[in-house]
């Protein structure tokens, strides 16, 4: 089976996007599975050239260190691979203006930016051209994209009824738990990179005390019952869902064996710093050799533009580019 998906080099990942995106990639990984680190997304946001070029680097170390196998799937970055940014302005010329403005995502953000980037309203085709350069069939990613991949599949049906037969139609593929893992300290909105208070989000290279005083002082409710319910306790469930997810068990399994808030708590803490903790130190040696990474990275653009170029040809042939 085919599969795509891509995460921004806007930091250090946190847990909403391991448990959400990277744990299920590393999983469904195979020589048909496709990751990219995608850099022109960041662009639509403030970000320092210096930053996006370091972090871009950092990104691709942690996916490795999380599990991707450069041997096994392709792990590239975006702007390596020139037909991401062709195939973009055909589908700009196939989505419509009215529909990119309808996306939650961009609304969100751009009611938060002052200066806003044309990038911030057609990024969602930008990511449809990601996953249709490559014939996707499956995009695992976590609930928050849901809405941008609908669209995909809106822009893949309409180019292929205008043009005829070109792309491959996605589904939308997300975790059975934890695909939309929300902030410590306001359970009501997703964690996420550019919103949540320091509290708030666990990045996965916390220290130990970090992720220990993060998870101690997370938002629960005063009832005291220890129950999966997403409807009355939000911060306590989705304390169940990172600890189920981490475990490999359902969340109410969990819930099951305990009492206390505090007793949960501290386990939770252990098992999120005993898993992570292993991640950290392959991300470290990974950083020490900077030249083996530029080299996968290279190698990862090679394979990706061996499979995107053939599929924008025949895109931009159908439309009439000769
Ligand atoms: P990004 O970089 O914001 O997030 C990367 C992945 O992490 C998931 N995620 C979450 N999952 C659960 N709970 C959360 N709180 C949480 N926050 C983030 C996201 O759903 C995503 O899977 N537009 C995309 C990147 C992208 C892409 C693509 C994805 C570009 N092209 C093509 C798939 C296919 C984004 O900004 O993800």
């Amino acid at each position: 089976m085919r599969i795509f998906s891509g995460i921004q080099p806007s930091g250090a990942p946190h847990l909403g996007n391991y448990l959400g995106a990277i744990q299920s990639w590393v999983q469904s990984q195979n020589s048909e599975a496709f990751f990219c680190v995608v850099d022109l997304h960041s662009l639509t946001q403030e970000i320092s050239p210096d930053d996006l070029r370091r972090q871009t680097l950092e990104l691709t170390a942690a996916l490795i260190a999380c599990g991707i196998d450069p041997d096994v799937c392709t792990l590239f970055v975006q702007s390596h691979v020139p037909y991401h940014a062709q195939m973009n302005w055909l589908l700009e010329c196939v989505a419509s203006y009215g529909e990119l403005t309808r996306m939650v995502a961009f609304k969100d953000k751009s009611s938060r930016q002052e200066a806003q980037r044309a990038g911030l309203l057609t990024y969602p085709v930008l990511m449809a051209a990601d996953i249709l350069l490559y014939k996707t069939e499956s995009v695992p990613v976590g609930d928050d994209q849901k809405q941008h991949l609908e669209l995909t599949r809106e822009i893949a049906e309409r180019f292929n009824n205008r043009y005829g037969q070109t792309f491959v139609v996605p589904e939308f593929s997300k975790p059975a738990v934890a695909a939309r893992v929300m902030d410590l300290q306001e359970p009501s909105r997703k964690m996420s990179k550019s919103v949540s208070s320091p509290l708030g989000k666990l990045d996965i290279f916390d220290s130990a005390e970090d992720i220990e005083k993060k998870i101690k002082k997370a938002v629960t409710d005063t009832d005291g019952e220890v129950r999966y319910d997403w409807e009355t306790k939000p911060g306590l469930s989705n304390l169940l869902d990172i600890f189920a997810s981490f475990s490999g068990e359902p969340p109410s399994h969990v819930a099951e064996r305990y009492e206390r808030y505090g007793d949960l708590k501290t386990d939770l803490a252990q098992l999120v710093i005993s898993s992570l903790e292993p991640i950290a130190q392959r991300y470290k040696a990974l950083l020490g050799d900077p030249a083996e990474l530029e080299k996968l990275m290279a190698r990862g653009a090679e394979k990706a533009a061996a499979v995107s170029r053939p599929v924008y040809e025949s895109a931009a042939r159908a439309m009439g580019l000769s």
